[in-house]
């Protein structure tokens, strides 16, 4: 089945791919006919509700569910001891609990669930389920937790996994070389996904089939997850999430919440709607983890870097999720340097597991260490622009064996990013301007970064059929998490074929119907699954080609495909339409099969970036403006100009968020409790937060190696140098380093009154 196929050249001149398409899916989407999750309605669905513990540490002694099982519409109640309930849910590294666990370490942690004939009902039987807890003493501040006399989380303490460490050269050596050393520390707040469709689904069973509609980044790994923690077979669990909401990694896995519809739709023998409320989602489904960073850096005057030595404490909440994970991976890569020592502890609070949240801990490590590159650059008297091209990476230095990246922008970006910026004009328009006073002050800064990953595979299976009047079918398991998948795979599809994209439609994240694939996350969606679609595009123009020869009794190596016609190269009296295929019409379909190859050995995929913003900062009121954004973005091939331009607005906006207006706030001193767990007191940006002015510079290196289509991803790659330029921007404006998030009016206002006092 799996025959041998030749590789694809590389594209050279494209016909479809790079050139700005709306989205095939526009009109659904902003009609509201596009059905997501949250808008599935079934006959005869009951609508369930979870009961969250309402304290950061509690043990529950006693749950008493009499009254709520006698309320009007109440068709089920479940808890720990309720039978098929007492499943376990696995964390990182092997870890698990009851899914109902009786000791609750953070606020929100299940406890009970309900499913009735109404929301309202639901809650009201929430409402009348009697707990008796037992309130336990709380640790919410990861600086802490390991003091002695913090209440353990868990029983061996409050210590997540072993410290990790990294260490290449000798890093002593390396800051005495040094003309400069300087150490700071940094810290960024967390950071909550909340996207805008809700965590949650529909579950259904048919006799022993489960179907879950769910609002998901892989309907794959929510089958793999489903299937493990109700011990079904996979084959019984379909999960089916055609759009979705959002999830910027939140989404990558089912939630309890998956579970919990499976459980009440079982029990009541309907099918259950559980969607968690905005307050819910801030407490149970992740958050980008708080980081408590520390860096020294070395460098001689010329600017070389001479050694690096970074550690962070974080946190993934009251479970092993990965508070740490990859906040070091740019102190070990970004920047050519020999001597790199790094260590990371992760440690357990009581608030909700992290998930992985756009550029999983390369925006933190960013704000620490391309906050440390413009201070040192200041310290030895040089360009910032200047000190990063003087340290760029010839090859990947963290990995064994330093392999080589498949292409690396980095320079380019910085060199093409200052000149379409007007770096050097803007930085010195600031500074005359500050030095006239008044209470506004401009600043420029920017920032680079580079993102760990680049796609990959196998897996990645895809299907395409051409129908007899050469119309299309792409079948594909990946989910298109709002980026513009589709439209990036029919225009892979239009490219090989000459099919137009509204003749492509696509059947994708269903998995009873379509093919494996990984879920879309690590900005992998377009790299990892664009190769494949490509494959089984050239699969049916192989198969198009060879019905052809033999219709117009030519070779199939002298025939070309073009707008929906086959012409011979040699003979122009020899053309055929598709739809004019006999051959086709009595098999009625062309399948092609395409499948995700391996990367290149030995080499990394990598996309690379620098940005260049100017600010506004009011120092009397300390109000920050961005006034204008440059991204100049290293990710491969451009596939769309819309979609590429679209991640590239909504990555800056995250990083504006980031650096500028949010925080998780739990309440050290007295509940534990989350104190800002809604869209009005948690500040996402809104538009007058977001620069009017966001400029894409796409920078496009021929990369041949990457993959058979040269994309490498974008989506994560654009937030990781937002907020560090932004804060060395704020810097340049008023003469003061802000290394903690978020730099907003309650942060700049007492350093103003401080300075001013002092004169
Ligand atoms: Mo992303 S944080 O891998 O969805």
């Amino acid at each position: 089945m799996r025959e041998e196929r030749e590789t694809p050249k590389p594209w050279k001149k494209t016909e479809v791919i790079g050139k700005p398409m709306p989205r095939v899916d526009a009109y659904e989407r902003v009609s509201g006919s596009a059905i997501y999750p949250s808008d599935t309605s079934l006959p005869d669905m009951l609508y369930g509700a979870i009961l969250r513990c309402p304290h950061a540490h509690a043990k529950v002694l006693d749950i008493d569910t009499r009254e709520a099982e006698k309320m009007p519409g109440v068709r089920a109640v479940i808890k720990g001891d309720t039978h098929g309930a007492s499943v376990e849910w696995p964390y990182l590294r092997g870890f698990k609990t009851k899914l109902f666990d009786s000791h609750c370490r953070h606020e929100g942690e299940e406890v009970a669930a309900v499913a009735a004939e109404t929301p309202y009902q639901a809650w009201d039987a929430i409402k009348a389920i009697k707990v008796k807890y037992e309130i336990l003493p709380f640790v919410v501040d990861e600086r802490k937790a390991l003091e002695s006399g913090a209440p353990a989380i868990h029983a061996g303490g409050n210590r997540s996994g072993e410290t990790q460490t990294y260490e290449r050269g000798n890093v002593e050596k390396g800051f005495a070389e040094a003309d400069v050393v300087l150490e700071e520390t940094y810290r960024t707040e967390s950071e909550l996904h909340t996207p805008m469709e809700l965590h949650g689904c529909v579950a259904r069973w048919d006799g022993d089939r489960l179907t879950v509609w769910e609002s998901t980044q892989g309907v794959y790994s929510v089958q793999a997850r489903v299937a493990e923690v109700l011990g079904l077979p996979l084959a019984n669990v379909r999960v089916i999430g055609p759009y979705m909401g959002g999830g910027f990694g939140s989404k990558l896995q089912a939630g309890k919440y998956t579970i919990i519809a499976a459980l009440l739709s079982k029990k009541t023998a309907r099918p259950v709607k559980v969607f968690l409320t905005r307050e819910e989602t801030f407490l149970c489904v992740g958050n980008r983890p708080p980081s408590n960073m520390t860096l020294k850096a070395g460098v001689k005057k010329d600017g070389t870097l001479t050694a690096l030595e970074f550690s962070c404490i974080g946190t993934g909440g009251a479970y092993p999720a990965g508070g740490t994970s990859l906040v070091d991976w740019l102190v070990r890569d970004l920047y050519q340097c020999p001597n790199v020592r790094t260590k990371l502890t992760d440690v357990y609070i009581n608030a909700g597991p992290s998930r992985p949240c756009r550029a999983p801990g390369h925006p933190q490590g960013a704000w620490a260490l391309e906050q440390m590159i413009a201070a040192l650059a200041e310290a030895i008297k040089m360009d910032p622009v200047e000190i990063r091209l003087k340290n760029i990476p010839l090859y990947s230095q963290a990995r064994e064996g330093n392999p080589p990246y498949t292409s690396t922008g980095l320079k380019e970006c910085l060199k093409e990013g200052a000149k379409a910026f007007g770096w050097k004009e803007a930085l010195k328009k600031a500074s005359e301007a500050n030095a006239r006073g008044g209470s506004l002050r401009r600043g420029v800064g920017m920032a680079s970064g580079l993102w760990v990953a680049g796609g990959g595979g196998p897996p990645s299976t895809i299907l395409i059929k051409l129908f007899s009047d050469g119309s299309v079918n792409l079948n594909m398991g990946a989910s298109d998490i709002g980026t513009g998948t589709k439209t990036v795979m029919a225009m892979v599809v239009s490219e090989e074929l000459g099919v137009p994209t509204k003749k492509i439609q696509i059947e994708h994240a269903d998995t009873r119907t379509t093919q494996y694939a990984t879920p879309s996350g690590g900005s992998k969606t377009v790299p990892t699954e664009a190769p494949a679609v490509r494959a089984a595009a050239l699969h049916v123009k192989q198969q198009l080609l060879e019905m052809a020869s033999r219709e117009l009794k030519t070779e199939a190596d002298q025939l070309n495909l073009i707008n929906g016609e086959i012409l011979s190269t040699i003979d122009p009296t020899k053309k055929i339409k598709i739809s004019g295929l006999s051959e086709l019409k009595r098999q009625g379909v062309i399948l092609g099969v395409g499948y995700r190859g391996p990367n290149p050995d030995k080499k990394v995929v990598n996309p690379f970036a620098a940005q260049f913003c100017e600010v506004e900062v009011n120092i009397q009121t300390g109000e920050v403006k961005v006034l204008r954004f440059l991204a100049a973005q290293e990710s491969g091939r451009v596939m769309n100009r819309l979609t590429y331009d679209n991640q590239v607005v909504g990555g800056i906006t995250w990083g504006v968020g980031l650096a500028l207006t949010e925080a998780r706030i739990l309440d050290a001193q007295q509940t534990g409790k989350m104190v800002n767990r809604n869209w009005h007191d948690y500040k996402i940006p809104t538009a007058l937060d977001v620069p009017a002015e966001v400029i894409s510079l796409p920078i496009e290196p021929e990369d041949t190696e990457a993959n058979t289509t040269g994309a490498k991803g974008l989506g994560e790659p654009v937030t990781i140098p937002t907020a560090a330029a932004i804060a060395n921007a704020v810097y340049h404006a008023i003469g003061i380093r802000i290394t903690r998030t978020p730099i907003n009016p309650l942060t700049l206002c007492p350093l103003f009154a401080a300075r001013r006092k002092e004169g």
